[in-house]
């Protein structure tokens, strides 16, 4: 096809890995229908907006990026625009797009986007809008990918949720645990591989349940074992953990694999063994804190990341402050704080919400100054230690640094002028910052 024949797509990607994978599969199946991307909305035939719907915030983005659109609409009259994802998986959110947003030709929920493809020719053809959010879980694992970088790449390995944490959205909008078969991702990984890709993510919203849907006695430790082992992969992670699933046998699997790499992403949500019960978490702070030491005798050196949940109803001070010695005894390298956002058909949203937005506010600063002394502290501790990085690419601030991540999922940056994307460099770090460090080549 001529290139200038070609029809061109601007996507945006809002959320999570898991969104970012699906946004992957998205330009793969535009891109075998002749699309070809392009970096403005304004120079796009068809813009997607792939949707997150885990806390208020990127639902209201999706209405300040649909106000931008409306105008190009009114410039290119067969300009199409698509809104998909989380959010518009859910009926009431998907109803006030197309209501409210008449310009909207095609509104899709995760479930549609083995059809996509179809629901753009009819978005084309149709003068009304088109709605699929269907409950339907089609077969997604033959679809086309078009990995977004050449040397790393997503690999999802479990769809869905069945665990319920009373403030989440996901089971609602993802659908119920649905393991990929074992041959499928070897497959893929091993595909991976032989094209390049020198580190691959394992993908999940709860990666420790996968298999328990196969009933074939295989399971997430016997999944990292074999990708271990294939040829050409240099590292290896995987996200996320729930820590009630998290067992002794999955650590020893990782200390033991030569690619798996030291970082755990271990979201605890609370030091309250109140508000844990609240969120359905099944597992106590004192449990939680105990696979912290286990991981951290068994890996010396493995960093570990938590998300926290600020204002759960009910949440009061003494609770609040059991999150702060948590957070102190955990030392955890990086903790992404939340504050609480009701969701609909959820638990937690039939709780009686018990803090002003102001308070939650203040524990939030409370929190994070908290966590970022600690992170700060244990970068500090690295300082004059060496560490092996893939390198990213030049830095975004600086052109005359490159930037790179060690296997502990940390971001360095170090003075040099060559493009050293896709390499790996020997680094002596030299200072910490709180989110960074900085290091120089060996
Ligand atoms: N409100 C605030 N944060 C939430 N998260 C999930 N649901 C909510 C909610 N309703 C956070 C959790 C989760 C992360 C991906 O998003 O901390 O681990
Ligand atoms: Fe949501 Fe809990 Fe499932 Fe994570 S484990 S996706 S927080 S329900």
């Amino acid at each position: 096809m001529n290139n200038s024949t070609l029809k061109k797509y601007f996507q945006v990607t809002l959320g999570c890995q898991m969104n970012e994978h699906d946004s992957e599969v998205i330009a793969a199946m535009l891109e075998s229908k002749g699309y070809n991307p392009v970096s403005s909305a304004e120079d796009a035939d068809l813009i997607i907006i792939n949707t997150c719907a885990v806390r208020k915030k990127p639902e209201d983005k999706v209405a300040s990026l649909l106000g931008k659109y409306a105008a190009l609409k009114e410039i290119n009259k067969n300009l199409i625009i698509a809104v998909g994802g989380c959010m518009t998986q859910q009926s009431d959110a998907a109803h006030y797009i197309k209501d409210r947003f008449h310009f909207v030709d095609l509104v899709f929920g995760t479930h549609a986007l083995p059809r996509l493809p179809e629901l753009i020719d009819q978005a084309s053809e149709s003068k009304s809008a088109i709605l699929d959010i269907s409950e339907d879980y089609l077969d997604r694992d033959k679809l086309p990918v078009s990995h977004g970088s050449s040397f790393k790449a997503w690999l999802p390995i479990i769809y869905g949720c069945n665990n319920y944490c009373s403030y989440c959205v996901v089971p609602f909008v993802r659908g119920s645990e649905r393991s990929r078969p074992f041959h499928d991702i070897i497959n893929d990984a091993k595909q991976l591989a032989e094209n390049g890709y020198l580190e691959i993510t394992l993908l999940g919203q709860n990666v420790n349940s996968y298999g328990n849907d196969l009933n074939n006695g295989v399971g997430f430790t016997d999944l990292l074992k074999e990708i271990n082992s294939i040829e050409g992969l240099r590292r290896i992670r995987f996200m996320t953990s729930h820590p009630k699933d998290l067992s002794v046998k999955l650590i020893e699997t990782i200390a033991m694999g030569e690619l798996l790499c030291e970082h755990f992403h271990l979201p605890v949500q609370s030091g309250s063994n109140r508000i844990l019960g609240l969120m359905n978490r099944k597992y106590t702070k004192e449990k939680y804190l105990n696979l912290i030491k286990e991981i951290k005798d068994m890996i010396p050196g493995a960093s570990i990341t938590s998300d926290i949940i600020i204002g759960f109803p009910g949440e009061n001070e003494s609770d609040f402050q059991e999150t702060l010695n948590l957070v102190q005894e955990a030392r955890f390298d990086n903790a992404f704080s939340f504050i609480y956002s009701p969701r609909n058909n959820t638990a937690a949203a039939k709780m009686k919400e018990t803090l002003s937005h102001a308070e939650k506010e203040d524990r939030l600063l409370r929190f994070n100054e908290v966590q970022h002394k600690i992170s700060k502290e244990i970068n500090l501790s690295l300082v004059g230690s060496t560490a092996e990085l893939l390198v990213e690419g030049p830095s975004k601030n600086n052109p005359e640094q490159q930037t790179g991540r060690t296997r502990t999922n940390k971001l360095v940056h170090f003075s040099h002028s060559e493009d050293l994307t896709a390499n790996f460099a020997e680094v002596i770090i030299t200072e910490a910052r709180t989110w960074n460090l900085v290091g120089e080549l060996e």
